[in-house]
């Protein structure tokens, strides 16, 4: 049987071999006409900026009558070296479609940057421009629309895997999605995720993914400007949103007619975090850390994206091998290693990993 990840490559590399147009949005909403907006080059009149640092797009800041919008333009060749970074600027056209017209059946979506147009034969997405900035600082209003937008998605079967720090915005008053390039279709009443078959990597989950790509690298931050407590007391937080966050999910899930597959699978995460947040708060934290950081470095590896903060990620897991063996052995986070789990194979391995990173970095 096929993975779902393999049916989607092939249909979508099918529609663009192809040659179709996929558009959505009106281009009655753009700024100038998709023509002049594909070929906007940075320093044009009305571009105040340029990002240039996307990997599978450029994002220019345009400005007109007062009104700023973002145009990202598809790269020629995206910089992801695998079949979802080839198909992801058609991915994300598809997504904002589906968006789209979630939420002009259903309402809501309030964290999501709306598409006034696109298309795939300009190779352009035209949104309004998000005044802001990423995220610095963690807090209790942002992680609650984290959970809120990501659990939205969830019920209406759309799995987000790229939470990262680059693709959230924050205005001060909401947190903001608006890169849906890694965003793909699943069924949540049947399937955990969009991986594999759909019910076979149930390790991967909302806030494993937010964790993963993002909140694990800001406590390494917080780790060494404010040391372990302040570490501990913001992970604390996170898990209380995201298990207030599951019960919900939960019983939304319930009521929509999930599989006993589904709910076990949720009741099993919801009573570990319970437990761990009535009592020993660490054993988790050394779990999910080491489980973040190792999957992340696995996503750089793969996609030969390696940036100074992979290398940051794996001297944490060395730094952890070195100072905490004993206790990541004894909380289980070692279980997945494919090597063996002493503490000597274990540095070796990750010096390793360590050195291909140092050899995998990306220039935008
Ligand atoms: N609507 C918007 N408002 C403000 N800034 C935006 C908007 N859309 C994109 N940006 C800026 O442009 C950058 C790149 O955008 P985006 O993440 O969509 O591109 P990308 O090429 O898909 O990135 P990657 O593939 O690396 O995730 C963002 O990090 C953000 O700073
Ligand atoms: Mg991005």
């Amino acid at each position: 049987m096929p993975t779902l990840d393999s049916l989607r490559h092939q249909a979508q590399l099918a529609f663009i071999a192809s040659g179709q147009d996929f558009e959505l949005g009106h281009p009655g909403l753009c700024p100038r006409n998709p023509t002049q907006l594909a070929a906007l080059v940075p320093g044009d009149d009305g571009v105040l900026a340029t990002l240039s640092s996307g990997l599978t797009a450029w994002v220019h800041h345009l400005e007109q009558g007062g009104v700023g919008y973002a145009i990202k333009k598809a790269r020629s060749q995206c910089l992801v070296q695998n079949l979802d970074g080839q198909t992801s600027f058609l991915n994300e056209l598809q997504r904002r479609r589906d968006i789209a017209e979630i939420q002009a059946r259903h309402g809501g979506f309030a964290g999501m940057v709306p598409t006034l147009y696109g298309s795939l034969a300009h190779g352009i997405i035209v949104s309004p421009w998000i005044e802001g900035g990423t995220v610095q600082q963690w807090d209790e209003r942002k992680l609650l629309q984290l959970f809120d937008s990501g659990a939205e998605l969830v019920r209406h079967g759309l799995f987000e895997w790229d939470y990262c720090p680059g693709n959230l915005l924050d205005d001060g008053r909401q947190l903001w999605l608006f890169d849906f390039g890694y965003m793909y279709r699943f069924d949540p009443l049947r399937q955990f995720n969009s991986a594999g078959m759909g019910n076979d990597v149930p390790q991967h989950h909302l806030a494993e993914r937010f964790e993963t790509r993002n909140y694990f690298a800001w406590l390494l931050q917080l780790e060494q400007a404010q040391g372990q407590d302040a570490t501990l007391a913001a992970f604390r937080l996170e898990k209380e949103i995201a298990l207030e966050c599951y019960l919900r999910l939960r019983a939304d899930l319930n009521a929509a007619g999930a599989t006993l597959d589904v709910r076990d699978w949720l009741d099993g995460i919801i009573k570990h975090w319970r437990q761990a947040l009535k009592g020993e708060l660490e054993a988790l934290y050394w779990q999910e850390g080491w489980r973040s950081h190792r999957l992340d470095l696995d996503d750089d590896l793969r996609g030969q994206t390696c940036t100074p903060r992979t290398l940051a990620r794996c001297d944490w897991l060395l730094d952890a091998v070195a100072q905490h063996h004993d206790t990541l052995r004894a909380c289980g986070a070692l279980a997945d290693e494919t090597v063996s789990s002493d503490r000597r194979t274990l540095l070796a391995h990750y010096r390793q990993l360590r050195e291909q990173a140092e050899g995998f970095q990306v220039t935008t």
